[in-house]
């Protein structure tokens, strides 16, 4: 069976850890990156993205 390790990170952190938890089981990984960036820091980042989660959207992802 061929594993898949699907992940989103905004800033690295969790690129970090699924990278290695895709080393550890020999799986491939995948990094969800939406089509529309949020912004990366700042006040944006939490009004934006907090935002995003409370009203449950599911942005459009690049294929
Ligand atoms: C909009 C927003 C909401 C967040 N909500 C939580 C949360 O509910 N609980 C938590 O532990 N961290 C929360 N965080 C912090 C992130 O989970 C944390 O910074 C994480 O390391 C980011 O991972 P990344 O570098 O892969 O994007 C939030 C960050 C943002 C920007």
């Amino acid at each position: 069976m061929k594993t898949l390790v699907v992940y989103y990170s905004q800033s690295g952190n969790a690129q970090w850890m699924a990278e290695r938890i895709a080393s550890a089981l020999s799986a491939d990984s995948l990094r969800l990156v939406p089509k529309k960036a949020y912004p990366e820091k700042g006040f944006g980042k939490f009004f934006f993205g907090g935002g995003s989660a409370v009203m449950k959207e599911a942005p459009e992802l690049e294929p």
